[in-house]
């Protein structure tokens, strides 16, 4: 059973503990979640960390995969992952209750999360810029006096300044600016933060963040890399080029990126230096519409995929933008053959 009505878990609850294996990356931690508890609750009260965000079953960050045991979340909720992920064996761990010993696979390290831990902080506005009719690159300094550290490919949550909103971005930069960060933020017709970027946002102004959260990021297998970029799902990759340009070596990058329309562009410039001092990576840049840009062809990120995209067995594919991109070129690179584990993806749901 992936998902019971919460009058049968309660009845299912009376059962006593269960023994919980968590398989990071790094190694295997066991938990015992009581009849009652979550596995996220049960987790945080025996101090192992999972990467978690909302703790009410929207975000998405908390997926796990079930390799053993029956894990259940309630029935009668949204969640973000779908029907079809939960019968592969995903759960959210924040929803999830357990009956009987199991196995949840993760796909980051433990060591992560005390690595990069998570800190709130007021950030400084410290350039605003329109890269695009419908972008913003947005930099934010960190005071002098806090330390932060991510990983290529996470986010932070930001509170739109004279809201209570808050929203998450991906930083752009790469780990190495802890005291900068960079970045790119798509300026929907209306919208919280959009509003603010296209109305308010000034040099000086002051930004609460929290972070750096999220899993998405560079495996740790050495071998080539297609990353597949939707809109401003640019950002991560960017950061995660920077790693890649010091650590794949010889290995080739291929670098999809596409936007709806030629007016959503941004970055062409920066991706054309780049592939000046990356000599293995290959950038393509496709738009649904006709387009006259040099260099950009009409197409998506998705029909641009072709068979020797993934041709060596060694490569990782990172797939970061829409929800609805992130499942066409999920279906199209399972098609062409990739193993589902070297497909790793950052979903751009609203936040
Ligand atoms: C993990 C994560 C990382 C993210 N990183 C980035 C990033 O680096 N850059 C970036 O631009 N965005 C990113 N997003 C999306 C971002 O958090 C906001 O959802 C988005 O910027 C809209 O915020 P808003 O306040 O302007 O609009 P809102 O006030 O949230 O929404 C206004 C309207 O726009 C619709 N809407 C909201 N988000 C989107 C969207 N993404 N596309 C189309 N319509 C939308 C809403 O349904 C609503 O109708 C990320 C989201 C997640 C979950
Ligand atoms: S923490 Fe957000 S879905 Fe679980």
């Amino acid at each position: 059973m992936s998902i019971a009505p919460t009058d049968v878990l309660a009845e299912r609850a009376m059962a006593a503990q269960s023994n919980v294996s968590l398989n990071f990356t790094d190694g295997t931690k066991t938990v015992t979640v009581p009849a009652g508890k979550t596995v996220l609750e049960a987790a945080n009260d025996a101090g192992v960390r999972l990467v978690s965000q909302c703790t009410v079953g929207t975000c998405g960050t908390c997926v796990g995969r079930v390799t053993r045991g029956d894990v259940v979340m309630p029935e009668g909720r949204v969640y973000s992952i779908k029907q079809d992920e939960i019968e592969s064996g995903e759960r959210l761990l924040c929803q999830s209750h357990v009956f009987g010993d199991s196995e949840i696979d993760l796909d980051y390290p433990a060591s992560m999360l005390d690595e990069y831990p998570v800190i709130t902080t007021t950030a400084k506005v410290g350039v605003v810029t329109w890269i695009g009719d419908t972008a913003v690159e947005l930099q934010l300094k960190l005071p002098k006096s806090v330390r932060f550290a991510f990983r290529a490919g996470q986010y932070v949550r930001m509170k739109v300044p004279g809201t209570d909103e808050w929203r998450s971005y991906s930083m752009a930069s790469g780990e190495r600016d802890r005291k900068k960060l960079t970045f790119i933020i798509r300026v929907l017709p209306t919208g919280a933060m959009s509003d603010y970027l296209r109305n308010h946002a000034t040099v000086g102004d002051r930004i609460e963040i929290e972070g750096p959260t999220g899993r998405f990021g560079l495996s740790d297998d050495l071998g080539p890399a297609l990353m597949i970029a939707g809109g401003t799902g640019l950002a991560p990759m960017l950061s995660m080029l920077e790693n890649l340009q010091t650590a794949r070596g010889e290995h080739p990058i291929r670098l999809v990126f596409g936007c709806s329309r030629e007016a959503d562009l941004f970055y062409l410039d920066e991706l054309e230096a780049r592939t000046e001092f990356m000599r293995t990576l290959d950038v393509r840049v496709v738009v649904d519409e006709p387009t006259a840009v040099a260099g950009v062809l009409e197409g998506n990120p998705v029909s641009a995929l072709s068979v020797e995209d993934v041709d060596d067995p060694l490569t990782s594919a990172y797939l970061c933008g829409p929800p609805a991109m992130l499942k066409a070129a999920e279906e199209r690179l399972l098609e062409l053959g990739m193993p589902a584990e070297r497909i790793h993806a950052e979903q751009f749901l609203p936040s």
